[in-house]
């Protein structure tokens, strides 16, 4: 009678939530998270497929995070969302739920959460915002923003016109239209079979996402009667498909870190090495930005994700089971591709196999760094150089404007400290951008390695997510302005030319930074993140607990 007459205040009848299965819509929706502040919209039309289905739908607040406003990073709140939608939805009485997300780190915070309940959960994201459009042409978000900053320090183009550009950019709801991490994301939960076909790409704003997400809300009710849960979706075969569509898309190297994440929830036996020897027979089929020409809308009139699945053919695990009920291959046996200039085919691809995300090891990143290979130039994949070394990107900025700076076309520059302890939460400071005095000598890329993260929006040959972090006492703590760095991305090597005698000493006398944090949210992760090579998720979180709230009384 408690929870019956409180469901009545809300203006229930008994009639519509006796003996029907209660569906959960956790909705990442918030205006301080413009890429979702859609998806109450979103709701209402899954709503409306949980009553046609015979269920009976509740919507409930999950964190949302935002990219553009979190400070220091959305990064460091992608672990606490998915603990408290990991909680919400065991501690309430639902039977399944459908998952709202847009921007980055909601689809990867939700997905964990939905993994270690186990409860049936089916994924509907936001979609991408319609393309940007600037004195006659397309612009991506997050990319444009680069280039437009680069343009602003060189001199060439004023404050004013970059205020303009500001408001041909982002033009309608949703999240970042370029491959950056939102889209890849929404991609790997297409890709995963955990979204329904053609989800990922439908612009947020088509009438085509508000189907969809109606069809999705029919959907998640038949998945309760069949108790078809993530686990038998997101098996071994699915994360490989996953990784091999990130190829095929040029996705963001973020999905690295939250591929292992989503896995280390399920017990998933993935490894950050998967990544690399998974794509290297996959081309780079798509032509989006950051590393080609179109965008997000372009990708859905050319055909969306299905047309990439079908076009990977065996490269795919065909029989790996999705939300549809259906097997990816059933699912998209026959999506046509509208465009060839966009969706390329296997035969003629965009980049070769194995453009994709390289791994790389060695004395300066002995568990693994990433590297972006189709958004890095190709002359700098084997270089050597010497280090310029900064312990933030904050005394970085101070002088890259200044003229005597001592760097050229051959430097590394590396900003460390800032992983996921170190900072915290490993940011996307990676890409800095080039020094004022290279910009106006034309110099377009030079090295930059980090133990941070790099928008999925940017370009440039940047080694990332070096592990273990400086912060952790990692090699890249010790080294110093002038030592040589050699980079290998055929070779898989990275390297710092400095004898381990002297690499000894250096760490002796080396001192951690004190933490960022003494108490709260920033203390407990800093204290329990686990490295990149892992997918930074808490040491406490990795794996499952099950729906049921508690120890079972009998
Ligand atoms: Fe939200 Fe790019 S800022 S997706």
């Amino acid at each position: 009678m408690n929870h019956r007459a409180w469901m009545r205040s809300q203006g229930f009848t008994p009639e519509v939530f006796d003996g029907r299965p209660v569906i959960g819509i956790a909705t990442t929706w918030s205006e301080l998270a413009p890429c979702n502040v859609h998806l109450h919209r979103v709701a209402e039309s899954v709503k409306k497929g949980v009553w046609q289905a015979g269920g009976f739908p509740l919507e409930f607040p999950a964190m949302a995070l935002g990219e553009t406003l979190l400070r220091p990073t959305a990064m460091l709140y992608r672990n606490l969302l998915a603990m408290e939608a990991e909680e919400l939805i065991r501690a309430n009485p639902l039977d399944g739920v459908v998952l709202l997300s847009g921007c980055d780190k909601t689809t990867p915070g939700l997905l964990m959460a939905a993994s270690s309940v186990g409860l049936p959960a089916i994924m509907v994201t936001g979609g991408p915002m319609l393309n940007g459009k600037y004195q006659g042409t397309d612009v991506g978000s997050g990319t444009a923003v680069w280039r437009w900053e680069e343009d602003l320090l060189a001199g060439r183009m004023t404050e004013a016109e970059c205020a303009f550009a500001e408001g041909c950019m982002a033009r309608s709801n949703g999240h970042c239209m370029t491959m950056g991490t939102a889209s890849t994301m929404a991609s790997m939960a297409e890709a995963l079979g955990m979204q329904l076909p053609y989800s990922a790409t439908w612009p947020a704003v088509d009438a085509r996402r508000y189907e969809t997400a109606q069809r999705a809300g029919q959907r998640i009710v038949d998945m309760v009667e069949n108790d078809l849960t993530p686990d038998k979706i997101m098996t071994r075969d699915a994360f490989e498909n996953a990784i091999r569509v990130n190829a095929a898309i040029g996705g963001s190297t973020n999905a690295v870190i939250h591929l292992l994440a989503i896995a280390g929830r399920l017990g998933v036996d993935l490894a950050l090495d998967d990544f690399d020897t998974l794509i290297r027979d996959v081309p780079t089929l798509l032509n989006l930005q950051p590393s080609g020409k179109y965008l997000m809308e372009d990708f859905c009139y050319a055909g969306g994700l299905p047309a990439v699945m079908r076009e990977l053919g065996g490269l795919l695990h065909r029989e790996a089971l999705t939300v549809t009920g259906a097997t990816v291959g059933e699912n998209v046996k026959d999506a046509p591709t509208w465009n060839r200039d966009v969706i390329m085919p296997l035969d003629q691809p965009f980049q070769g196999a194995g453009t994709g995300t390289a791994v790389l090891r060695g004395n300066l990143a002995p568990n693994g760094a990433v590297i972006k290979q189709s958004a890095a130039s190709p002359h700098l994949l084997k270089h050597r150089g010497r280090a310029l070394v900064f312990d933030s990107p904050e005394a970085y900025h101070q002088v890259a404007a200044d003229e005597d700076l001592d760097v050229d076309e051959d430097s590394v520059l590396i900003i460390r400290y800032c992983g996921p302890k170190g900072y915290p939460g490993m940011p996307e400071t990676a890409n800095v951008p080039l020094p004022a005095k290279l910009l106006k000598r034309g110099v377009k890329d030079i090295v930059r390695i980090c133990d941070g993260r790099m928008s999925g929006t940017a370009y440039g040959t940047v080694v990332l997510h070096v592990a273990p972090e400086a912060a952790a006492g990692g090699p890249l703590a010790l080294v110093k302005t002038g030592d040589w760095i050699t980079l290998d991305v055929p070779a898989r090597t990275l390297s710092l030319d400095v004898p381990d005698d002297e690499l000894a000493a250096r760490k002796a006398a080396w001192t951690p930074l004190p933490p960022p944090a003494t108490r709260g949210w920033t203390w407990l992760y800093t204290e329990h993140v686990q490295q990149a090579d892992t997918g930074c998720d808490l040491d406490f979180l990795t794996g499952k607990s099950g729906a049921q709230v508690g120890r079972d009384p009998h």
